[in-house]
């Protein structure tokens, strides 16, 4: 049995929408101690729907197939809907994680979820 699923593969070897949104509504950073890897997510945020999502990850493979599958799970949901994304359904996306791999995918739902904080926070200002 192949350790990484052919999903984790895929979003490893061509990962969506990485990089970084200039005038972005929300940013979250996060980094795991232990492994040292870094993430950090941008979104931009219309009529409560999340409309663009881009990130910038400093980390193992499975690191960046997380952010890249988190990143197409949460464009274009609602707030709402974006924070109801879980490690969990992360995982299950991507076919599955190796147990030592598991928190990669806690890095990924965490910094989305950051972001979102980040815009929320700005906007009741
Ligand atoms: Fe730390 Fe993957 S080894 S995020």
């Amino acid at each position: 049995m192949p350790f990484y699923s052919e999903k984790v593969m895929e979003h490893f070897a061509n990962p969506r929408n990485v990089g970084e949104i200039a005038q972005a509504d929300g940013i979250g950073e996060i980094g795991n101690p232990v492994c040292g890897d870094m993430m950090s997510f941008y979104i931009k945020v219309k009529d409560n729907k999340i409309e663009d999502v881009k990130f910038k990850t400093f980390g193992c493979g499975a690191a960046i197939a997380v952010s890249s599958m988190v990143s197409e799970m949460a464009k274009g949901k609602t707030i709402e809907e974006a924070l109801q994304i879980t490690n969990d359904s992360v995982a299950k996306e991507l076919g599955g994680l190796p147990p030592n791999k598991m928190h990669c995918s806690n890095l990924g739902a965490d910094a989305l979820h950051r972001a979102i904080e980040d815009y929320q926070k700005k906007r009741n200002k």
